[in-house]
């Protein structure tokens, strides 16, 4: 005879098992959190420490073939409702960066994912093909950048043939390392944009980098930042990564990071209703430190906890089907 009670009993026990183990693209983090790019610099250790903080996954700032200085202080500023920051790409460049990377690779104990940036397709596949004697879990293209527009012109997040162009140059040169095209919401229409990049050969997005903004400071009657524009990140960018990524999710059929203003579990909740498979955090850094991935993960177990929730990947999508 069945035991009505243990039966209820082992319900209420499998209710609370939240495994937040994340599988993307055959690699297992141990949550769904991802340090975006820029957040810990480029060096191996600074990358170990977030995921010794709870990172699920981890990349790197992103690197380009020659070390870049930057843009001039003031670079980055706080507002309201985020960050609005112009850095200008600084970085030790490739030959460097991918030294770091080895580190990461060895003492991270999560996937690495590399990233980098380039003036042409041409230059985007050789920073590509350099950074892969580290043997990263991931590459990342950061077509999306828009504090760089003076030197570089439009990002090529912004037109769909660009886009594939530069995708399918390191497409050929990364041999079966998967390439993940980190997008733009500075388009009128991103979807077009995805699609174009998952015929082109992409095995994931990441959504979004920063929107393009601007702070005015009224008593010196200028614009705060050097480089007078910059990108805006944090919660005021929100609901625009959210919206993004529902829009690629619905256009296209590989994974994608969901990245923008995710600051507490029930924001990367979101971000995964909406379709992502993993989520980014980065300026969650400035506002809860890098206890940041803990607490966002913890979160993310409680709410799974009290609605049933045994996966992350329970949540992938889950928007779509009301
Ligand atoms: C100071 C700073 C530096 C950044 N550097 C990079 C970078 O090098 N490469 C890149 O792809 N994105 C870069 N980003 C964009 C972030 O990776 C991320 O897409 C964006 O900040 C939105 O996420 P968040 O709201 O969690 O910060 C940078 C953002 C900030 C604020």
């Amino acid at each position: 005879m069945p035991n009505v009670l243990n039966e209820y009993k082992l319900e209420l026990f499998e209710k609370k098992m939240v495994d937040l183990s994340n599988s993307f693209l055959e690699k297992t983090a141990p949550n769904p959190t991802v340090l975006a790019s820029g957040f810990m610099g480029v060096t191996g250790l600074s990358l170990a420490s977030a995921a010794a903080h709870g990172a699920g996954m981890v990349t790197i700032k992103s690197l380009s073939l020659e070390p870049r200085k930057g843009h001039k202080t003031p670079v980055i500023v706080g507002f309201e409702a985020g960050l609005l920051n112009a850095v200008g790409l600084s970085n030790p460049g490739v030959v460097n960066g991918v030294e770091e990377l080895k580190v990461a690779k060895k003492k991270a104990g999560v996937p690495v994912i590399a990233s980098v940036f380039a003036d042409t397709a041409e230059n985007f596949a050789k920073a590509a093909a350099a950074v892969m004697p580290a043997e990263p879990d991931f590459l990342e293209i950061d077509i999306s950048c828009p504090n760089v527009d003076s030197e570089f012109g439009i990002p090529f997040a912004a037109d769909p043939g660009a886009a594939a162009d530069v995708t399918k140059a390191c497409k050929k040169v990364i041999g079966s390392v998967p390439l993940i095209v980190k997008l733009s919401p500075n388009v009128a229409a991103i979807a077009p944009v995805a699609k174009s990049v998952e015929a082109a050969g992409a095995d994931a997005l990441d959504c979004i980098n920063t929107l393009k903004g601007m702070v005015i400071d009224p008593v010196a009657r200028r614009p705060v930042l050097t480089n007078k524009f910059g990108g805006v990140s944090g919660p005021a960018l929100k609901p625009v990564a959210i919206r993004c990524v529902y829009e690629c999710y619905k256009a296209v059929k590989i994974p994608i990071i969901g990245t923008g203003g995710v600051t507490t579990g029930k924001d990367a909740v979101e971000m995964m209703m909406a379709g992502a498979s993993a989520v980014g955090v980065g300026s969650a850094l400035y506002y809860r430190g890098l206890d940041a991935f803990k607490l966002i993960a913890g979160e993310m177990k409680d709410f799974m906890k009290s609605e049933g929730f045994k996966s992350p990947r329970d949540l992938v999508g889950l928007a779509h089907e009301n």
